[in-house]
This record gives structure tokens, sequence and C-alpha cells, in this order.
């Protein structure tokens, strides 16, 4: 028997980088996966590949900050399936990358706004039908940087934190509410080989005139006590664990995978 067998579960931002990973590794462990990206053909390609893997793939093309549209596809999906065993929100944006004191109004409310919010509109939507089932896995992805300072970075740091806060806020709420079946826990990725980093390169690279190879291994990657770029795989795993039966006990919790990024 697989970990995830017949689960359903759900992942936010699933076309691309790491919440593809997590969809594709949960669809080997015997997951159905409903993958939402506001990128079209991203998602259908990754719920294409889930269903070659011989579990049920939709893809939804949505804009994760539309709540309203957020609940209709919860709505959607526990219409088809009948439950939502697991809710991965990934869907997340780098932010503006300057001075607090020089970051617009607009990049600053945008960040929060897909990073954060979005988490807990897709917490709203999914939620209650976990609760009626008395059963049901909210795994959401932080960063290192919901632990970490960094210059040039508050609007992603700030809503990276954020997202810790929510995890742990509705870990407790659970069991308060006599609901131990339900857990809420992060993941904090270290430096990861994504189209997301792809991205920071090409932001970053022309003031150094390193090549884009150069760039990630000399300027990222060796900010990294194991001097590597994460595989997208590796958070994966660490979702499938989570998702797991074996991880009933743990809630609450925000855990790094980042090569020894975070040493507390
Ligand atoms: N790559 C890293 O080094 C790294 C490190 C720490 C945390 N993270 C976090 O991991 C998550 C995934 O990042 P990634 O590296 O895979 O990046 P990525 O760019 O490859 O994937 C991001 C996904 O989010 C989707 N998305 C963005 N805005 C959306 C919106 N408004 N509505 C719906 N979908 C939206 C994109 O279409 C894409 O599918 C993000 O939350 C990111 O902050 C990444």
């Amino acid at each position: 028997m697989k970990r995830l067998q017949d689960k359903v579960a759900v992942v936010t931002g699933g076309g691309s980088g790491i919440g593809r990973a997590i969809g594709l590794e949960f669809a080997r462990e015997g997951a159905h996966v409903v993958v939402i990206s506001n990128v079209g053909q991203e998602t259908e390609d990754v719920a294409q590949e889930v269903r070659s893997l011989g579990r049920k793939g939709i893809g939804i093309v949505a804009d994760v900050t539309d709540a309203e549209r957020v609940k209709s596809i919860a709505d959607e999906v526990n219409r088809k399936f009948g439950r939502t065993d697991i809710l991965v929100t990934s869907a997340g944006v780098m932010g503006e990358r300057s001075l607090i004191f020089k970051t617009s109004e607009e990049g600053w409310r945008r960040t929060i706004e897909i990073n954060l919010n979005a988490g807990f509109y897709c917490i709203k939507a999914f939620l209650p039908k976990m609760m009626e089932q008395k059963s049901g896995r909210v795994i959401m992805i932080s960063s290192v940087s919901g632990k970490l300072p960094a210059g040039r970075n508050a609007d992603y740091a700030a809503s990276k934190h954020g997202l810790i806060g929510l995890t742990k806020c509705l870990a407790i709420e659970m069991c308060l509410l006599g609901l131990p079946g339900i857990t809420a826990n992060a993941i904090c990725p270290g430096h990861t080989d994504t189209p997301m980093i792809s991205a920071i390169t090409e932001h970053l690279r022309p003031r150094t005139g390193d090549t884009a190879e150069k760039f990630k291994e000399e300027r990222i990657a060796s900010t990294c006590p194991q001097k590597r770029l994460l595989d997208p795989a590796e958070i994966a795993y660490m979702a499938v664990y989570l998702a797991s039966d074996e991880a009933r006990g743990v809630t609450g919790q925000a855990m790094n995978v980042d090569g020894g990024l975070v040493l507390f």
C-alpha cells in the first residue's frame, strides 16, 4: 500500500517548480491530484503527468488571490471527489527585491496578497470539508526567509514569516476544537533549483556580469552550507511525510529543508 493511496490532494502553484514536484510525488505515492496555477499550459501538463502515473489529475487555471474563485474550486473538488485530504499552498512570487524605503506600496501588497493572503483564502475554502471529515493535512510552503532576515527582501520575508504564524495558529485551533486529525505544518525550503531561482538569477546577474550558471553556483549555492541548490524533489519528500499518516503527531511545525542554511 502506498503512503498516500487514494488521498485527494490540492496543490496551488502546482504547475511549476516545488509545487509540480510535490504534485508528482503525491501521485507516485497513490494520491489523486488537483493542480492549481495561473499558467494554463503548465497546469494542464502537470495534470497530464499525474494521469500518466495512473492517478486522477485535474488542472485548474486560477488566480489564488481571487477568494471567491478559490471557494468555488473547493466546492468543485469536493463535489467531484467527495473529500479533500491534503492542501498544499505553493503558489508564490519572489517579491520586489528592493530596500524597504524603496519598495512600492503596490509591490508590497502584491507579494503579501499572493504569498500570504491566498494561503488564508485556501484554508477558508478547503478547511470546512476537512473539519467535516475530522481529518486533513494543510501544508504551507514558506521559506528560510520565514525565519531569517535579509536585505532587499522585506515584502517576501514578511509574507513567509506570516505564513508560519498562520500555520501555527491553524494547528492550535484544530487541537482546541478537538480535531487532532487535522494537522497544519509549513515547509521552509532553502535555495531550490526552480524557475523562481532562475528569475532571481536573471534579475540580479546583470549587476555582476556573471553567466547564469556561474551566478547560481557562486552567489546562490555558495550561501548554502552544503554548497548546492536543492532539488525540488527534496521538498516534495518532506511534503509526502507531512501528508502521510506517519506524521499524525507533527503539527504547528515549520520544517527546514535547506541544506543547513537555518541552523537553529
Ligand atoms: N525556489 C526556491 O528557492 C524557494 C525557496 C523557498 C521557498 N520557495 C517557495 O516555494 C513556492 C514555490 O516556488 P517555486 O520556486 O517552485 O517557484 P515557481 O515560480 O517555479 O512556481 C510558483 C508557482 O506559483 C504559481 N503562481 C504564482 N502566482 C500565482 C497566483 N496568483 N495564482 C495562482 N498561481 C500562482 C506560478 O504559476 C507557479 O506555478 C513559493 O511559495 C516560493 O516562495 C521557493
